[in-house]
Order: C-alpha cells, then sequence, then structure tokens
C-alpha cells in the first residue's frame, strides 16, 4: 500500500478533524502541522498529498504560503494533490483553493482536487460564538462525505479556481496587519498559568514573562486558539470579546492540537 500524507494547519481543530477523517479513509496516512518553521523535505514518495486549512481573510493563512514555498517535494511530483479549505461560508471562502493551486504551479505541481468545506465560523473578534457547534460539526461531517469519496476515487476536479482581484485586496491587508494584531491581545489575573495557550499555538508566538503571564512575539497567525482553548477567558483582544462565548471542535480537544503542533 503507498502512503499518504495530509498537511494541516488548524486553530479550532476544523481543519484537523476534517483532516483526520480524510486519513482515516485514505489509510496509511500521516498528518503533518504547516506551523513548522523549517523547510519541509519529501524525501519518500507518496500517493496522495493533501492540504487542509483554514480559510483567514478570503485566503490561505501566510503561513501555509510559507510552507508551501519552502516545501520540497522531491520524488513525490507525481502524486495526487488535493485541498480542502474550512471555512465559516464558501461564499466568502473564494480565494482559498486559488492560491494554492497558484502556489502548486509555480513549483511545477498540478493540484488535481479542490474544494471548501463549509464549518463553525471561528472569528471571535467580529461577533459573539453561536450555540449550534454540536449540530454544525454533524452537518459538516455530512458535507465532508462527497469530498472523501471524491479524493479516494482520485477524482480531478477544481471548480471556479480563479483569483478574484477585489478579494485578492482584502486579503493581502489582512495578512499585512495579522501578525501585529496580538499587540491588542490582553491576558487579565484570571489567568491559571496552565500553558494550554502556549501548547496550540501552530507557530510558537507565546512565551511567559516572568509574571509567568503569557506574552506574544508578533509573528502572529490570528488563528484565535489561544483566545477559544483558554479555560478561563484570560485572553481577550481588546474590549471585545471578553462576554463573548468559547468555541473549540467538539471533537479535538486541546491536547490534539498541542501534539500536533509539538514539531
Ligand atoms: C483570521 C480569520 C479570518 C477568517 N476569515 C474567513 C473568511 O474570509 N471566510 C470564511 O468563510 N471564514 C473565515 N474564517 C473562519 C474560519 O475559516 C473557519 O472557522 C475555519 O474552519 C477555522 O478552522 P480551524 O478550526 O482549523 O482553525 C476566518 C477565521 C479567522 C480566525
Ligand atoms: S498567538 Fe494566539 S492567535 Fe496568534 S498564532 Fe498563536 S494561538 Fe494563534
Ligand atoms: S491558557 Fe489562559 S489560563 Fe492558561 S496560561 Fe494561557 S492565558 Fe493563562
Amino acid at each position: 500500500m503507498g502512503k499518504n500524507i495530509i498537511f494541516v494547519f488548524s486553530g479550532t481543530g476544523n481543519s484537523l478533524w476534517a483532516a483526520k477523517k480524510i486519513a482515516e479513509e485514505l489509510e496509511n496516512c500521516e498528518i503533518v502541522s504547516m506551523g513548522c518553521p523549517k523547510k519541509y523535505t519529501l524525501t519518500d514518495e507518496y500517493d496522495v498529498i493533501g492540504f487542509v486549512y483554514p480559510t483567514y481573510y478570503r485566503g490561505i493563512p501566510a503561513k501555509v504560503e510559507d510552507f508551501v514555498a519552502r516545501f520540497d517535494f522531491q520524488n513525490s511530483r507525481n502524486a495526487y494533490f488535493f485541498a480542502v479549505a474550512t471555512c465559516g461560508s464558501v461564499n466568502t471562502a473564494c480565494n482559498a483553493t486559488a492560491q494554492l493551486r497558484k502556489l502548486l504551479k509555480r513549483k511545477g505541481i498540478t493540484l488535481n482536487y479542490a474544494e471548501k468545506l463549509a464549518m463553525f465560523s471561528n472569528y471571535i473578534i467580529m461577533y459573539n460564538m453561536r450555540d449550534t457547534a454540536l449540530e454544525e460539526s454533524r452537518e459538516s461531517a455530512c458535507n465532508l462525505e462527497p469530498i472523501i469519496g471524491n479524493i479516494k476515487k482520485r477524482t480531478f476536479a477544481l471548480t471556479k479556481l480563479r483569483i478574484k482581484p477585489f478579494e485578492q485586496l482584502i486579503y493581502k491587508g489582512f495578512v499585512h496587519f495579522a501578525p501585529h494584531m496580538d499587540k491588542h491581545y490582553n491576558v487579565s489575573d484570571a489567568c491559571i498559568h496552565c500553558g494550554i495557550c502556549q501548547k496550540v499555538c501552530p507557530v510558537n508566538n507565546i512565551d511567559y514573562g516572568q509574571d509567568k503571564k503569557p506574552y506574544f512575539k508578533h509573528h502572529c497567525e490570528q488563528c484565535l486558539a489561544c483566545i477559544h482553548h483558554c479555560p478561563v477567558k484570560a485572553i481577550n483582544y481588546k474590549d471585545k470579546t471578553q462576554n463573548r462565548k468559547r468555541y473549540t471542535h467538539p471533537d479535538i480537544p486541546w491536547q490534539e492540537l498541542s501534539k500536533l503542533n509539538s514539531y
């Protein structure tokens, strides 16, 4: 049986959950974090190579772009390549897969299949979290089934994969400001120094000061894992999130994200 691999980026667990479901069906499939700061080289030959990641401001997380740019495929150039962009709404995930196709093309790789998967929308900075996490996760599971079927059949399908210039402008603005938006994060005295925020951060952007409170190192991806996973809601964005509910995928405990990100 051939080897398969899925590269994942995930803050609140949606993309990790989707990647795990796909991996179960593909068999013999590893899952690797795209938060990795080093150049990643695939020395073995793989049959299927997948990328599963959230949509950020209509596009792909900057870290995913960075990872793919430094990625060395070596013996797997002819593998079946797929992408699944999880998102709050497929209508606002416009460029999330088109951008990946372009990046891969620059490296001489053809993306064979790309799909968007609507999941719970976690952008707590702008709105409160809904109470429907369980229902929405069940719906996402139904929507993921045909996608998995297509990947297993090695379907070639790239629908509407043209980069939209207006969406690209929104995306560029966000990507420029995102790393420093953590200047607006604050940590309250409610902090119990449990260390979860540091462990779930996919890009090692959190350290502890002498007061044992976390501080942020300004290469933030805005994945919001730290805000959502803090058990006492001690991390907040300005004065916007204190009274908002938190969300993490119901089937992905923080320990799984911690394990994924301990590259
Ligand atoms: C910074 C940020 C920007 C986002 N922008 C979009 C967007 O433009 N369109 C969309 O549909 N969802 C957007 N979302 C929602 C996420 O893509 C969605 O909740 C995703 O499934 C989260 O995946 P994760 O749990 O693996 O981190 C955004 C979320 C964040 C944190
Ligand atoms: S500091 Fe928080 S929001 Fe920023 S990348 Fe790390 S976990 Fe995500
Ligand atoms: S997750 Fe919350 S309580 Fe735990 S160390 Fe981070 S800020 Fe403190």
